[in-house]
């Protein structure tokens, strides 16, 4: 069967991370989505440093447009970020009947009604796991797993930048600005860090968790947003010595009077595992009436976690686009013909 032909818009950290995650595991990969996944067309604004990094393994363009217009591409990744040529892409992908996988929870959060509803009345899929919470699968968790439960509230640590500051803030007594830095340098950060200190990022992230949970439209307007660039040294170690750490939480609930969004730094007991989860790491425990309280922990940024969640659309799009049944893949992943000789 002919391969599945992905064309990549952005080659940064989480661009970089999906070539080699697709590049490295494509037999595994094939294996689970019934074809080869192969990223055959990639855009980037330095033209040259991207076919050094890509080699001969896929064309190098500079014009974004010239991948969600190629007839020859079946699913754009749109990794650019921002909201704006974002949109533009997502949406003249979609026109072109192209299926979407982005990372991109801002350009969600803002303009997801409208990308969702073209998305259906164009019969594509938009898939979005990479847009919270980088490598932990969330979405799927809360959209397959827990499909039949009532959510009652989801809440978590979904913004790894200011985990990482807080964690190394109270552990090392690093000052605020020195961390950021750090965070910015491993590649945690957004383009602009306001987002990730102001909690916009978390609130972006939180908007799209509600929406899956609740069944509600995307409503950003809605959040109570407070971040942590208010909190000092002081208000750590004093959080310490009650016996509680602040963490930056998402908080959604499904209250009787409306669905409650809110991000803000939150005192919590020391010994509960949410206190512990440190550096970049993300956490979300979601509370459904028939499972009660699940929790789910990982890396929440990074080249290769987040790359983990775009790859994992990849192939969901691909099993779901490859109609034809005799190549959809069972539930247990694997066609009869390729099963392994592992030893077990
Ligand atoms: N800036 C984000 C974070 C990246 O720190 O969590 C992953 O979404």
């Amino acid at each position: 069967m002919e391969p599945i032909r992905v064309g990549l818009l952005g080659l940064g950290v989480v661009g970089g991370g999906t070539f080699k995650v697709l590049a490295r595991n494509a037999e595994e990969i094939a294996r689970r989505a019934g074809r080869h996944i192969v990223a055959t067309k990639v855009s980037a604004r330095d033209v040259a440093k991207a076919k050094s990094r890509v080699g001969e393994a896929a064309e190098v363009v500079a014009d974004p447009f010239q991948i969600v217009r190629d007839p020859e591409i079946d699913i754009v990744v749109e990794l650019i970020g921002g909201d704006t040529l974002a949109r533009e892409l997502v949406l003249e992908a979609i026109a072109h009947g192209k299926h979407v996988v982005t990372a991109n929870k801002a350009l969600l959060a803002k303009h997801g009604n409208e990308i969702f509803a073209r998305a259906s009345e164009q019969g594509v899929m938009v898939a979005f796991e990479a847009a919270v919470a980088g490598g932990i699968p969330i979405i799927k968790a809360i959209r397959e797993g827990l499909s039949a439960n009532q959510i009652e509230w989801v809440a978590g640590i979904i913004n790894g930048t200011t985990n990482f500051i807080l964690t190394e803030m109270r552990a090392r007594g690093l000052p605020f600005s020195e961390v950021l830095a750090e965070a910015q340098r491993l590649g945690y950060a957004e383009a602009d860090p306001t987002f990730d200190i102001e909690g916009v990022d978390a609130a972006h992230k939180l908007t799209l968790l509600s929406s899956i949970a609740f069944g509600v439209p995307i409503r950003f307007d809605k959040a109570h947003i407070e971040g942590i660039s208010q909190l000092a040294q002081e208000d750590i170690r004093y959080a310490e010595e009650l016996g509680y750490r602040i963490k930056l939480l998402g908080i959604t609930k499904a209250r009787p009077e409306g669905i409650e969004l809110r991000v803000h730094p939150t005192l919590i007991a020391a010994q509960r595992v949410m206190a512990n989860v440190e550096g970049a790491m993300n956490a979300v425990m979601v509370k459904g009436d028939a499972v009660g309280a699940t929790l789910y922990y990982g890396q929440g940024a990074g080249e290769e976690p987040t790359a983990s969640a775009v790859v994992a659309d990849l192939v969901d799009v691909t099993r779901l686009h490859t109609a034809d049944p005799e190549h959809r893949v069972p539930h247990l992943a694997f066609q009869p013909d390729a099963i392994t000789d592992r030893p077990m």
